[in-house]
């Protein structure tokens, strides 16, 4: 185990429960103080207990781990400041966030309510503003800090019955670029993780989904019978952990774990076409030029909003001439 956290303290939120649970133990084991957050809902964010936090910090201290326990909501302002204050008024500092704590409410597109529209944003993707941002401020103090954002395969790829949920997970992604982005130079790396894994949140799918036949087609091509061991929580921990790790360099970035293959993904700009400068293009010659437009044989990874006018001045004086 080269890989420690010792003096390191971490919040875990939605600590309680399936991948957040794992992160928890395995920080603890290798010398992380742990807040393990959790409102200790149903898999749909319904009700509340204090027992799925607590549980994880009697397993951590059984084990010789230290840990607190943390049961507020993230999907408030108040939660979310509680939760980093659980940590300082415990542990002095904090080190590491692993923003993980969520619910899902699917349903198809035109029927998603205001209710299910709003509790899913309002944990995922504000509840991860509402503990990132008191954390930042402890962290920029401290001039180190590691924050993971939970976003998923849902928000980069698309799954039907999921557009409350994937547009929350895909807006942490621009939340992570623009943190990653500011706290570089505070020492603060963020990253994004795309987790899978067999928890309760399957029971929340809902099958309905299926009638999305250009989707469900494709389940029966995946080889589940082999995927099926490694389909436990067990199999993110790693990549979790080394992304909050002293160790880990990468920020700014997004990976992904699938039934323990883990991979970088990432977003690119096609080199593209031009016209030229000062040639105003008519949308018949864009439609002219669409092979072009979207070929990727080239293509940019920029790393903020100006690195992709480098490549696009390029391709603007090649329209040129
Ligand atoms: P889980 O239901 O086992 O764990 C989520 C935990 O978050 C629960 O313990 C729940 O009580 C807690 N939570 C919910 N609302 C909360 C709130 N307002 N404040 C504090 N805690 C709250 O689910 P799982 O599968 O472990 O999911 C963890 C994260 O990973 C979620 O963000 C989920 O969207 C994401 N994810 C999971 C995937 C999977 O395949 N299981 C795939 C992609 C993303």
């Amino acid at each position: 185990m080269t890989i420690r956290y010792d003096g390191r303290v971490a919040v875990v939120t939605g600590g309680g429960n399936g991948l957040g649970r794992d992160y928890c133990l395995h920080l603890a084991q290798r010398g992380a103080k742990v807040v393990v957050n959790d409102l200790g809902g149903s898999g749909a964010g319904q009700g509340a207990s204090h027992a799925a936090a607590d549980k994880v910090v009697d397993e951590i201290r059984a084990a010789g781990g230290e840990a607190v326990a943390s049961h507020d909501s993230v999907a408030t302002r108040e939660g979310g400041a509680a939760v980093i204050e659980a940590a300082v008024k415990s542990f002095g500092r904090v080190d590491i966030v692993i923003n993980n704590a969520g619910f899902l409410r699917n349903n198809r597109f035109e029927d998603l309510t205001d209710e299910q529209i709003d509790a899913v944003l309002g944990v995922h993707l504000k509840g991860a503003f509402y503990v990132t941002q008191p954390a930042y401020r402890v962290m920029k103090d401290q001039g180190y800090g590691r924050i993971l954002f939970t976003a998923s395969a849902s928000g980069l790829f698309g799954h039907p019955w999921q557009a409350n949920y994937a547009a929350a997970k895909a807006g942490l992604l621009g939340l992570m670029h623009v943190v990653s982005l500011e706290g570089e130079r505070h020492g603060i790396l963020a990253n994004a993780l795309l987790p899978t894994a067999h928890t309760r949140l399957a029971a929340e799918m809902h099958e309905g989904w299926m009638e999305a036949t250009n989707v469900s087609k494709f389940l029966g091509e995946i080889d589940f019978a082999t995927l099926a061991p490694n389909m436990g929580v067990e199999h993110n921990t790693p990549l979790a952990l080394y992304l909050v790790s002293e160790r880990c360099r990468s920020t700014h970035a997004a990976y992904s774990a699938v039934a323990g293959r883990y991979a970088h993904v990432f977003i690119g700009s096609a080199d593209g076409w031009s016209n030229g400068v000062g040639r105003l293009a008519t949308p018949e010659e864009v439609e002219a030029h669409w092979g072009e437009i979207t070929d990727r044989g080239r293509y940019h990874l920029p790393h903020s909003v100006y690195e992709e006018f480098l490549p696009a001045t390029e391709r603007v004086k090649a329209g040129s001439r």
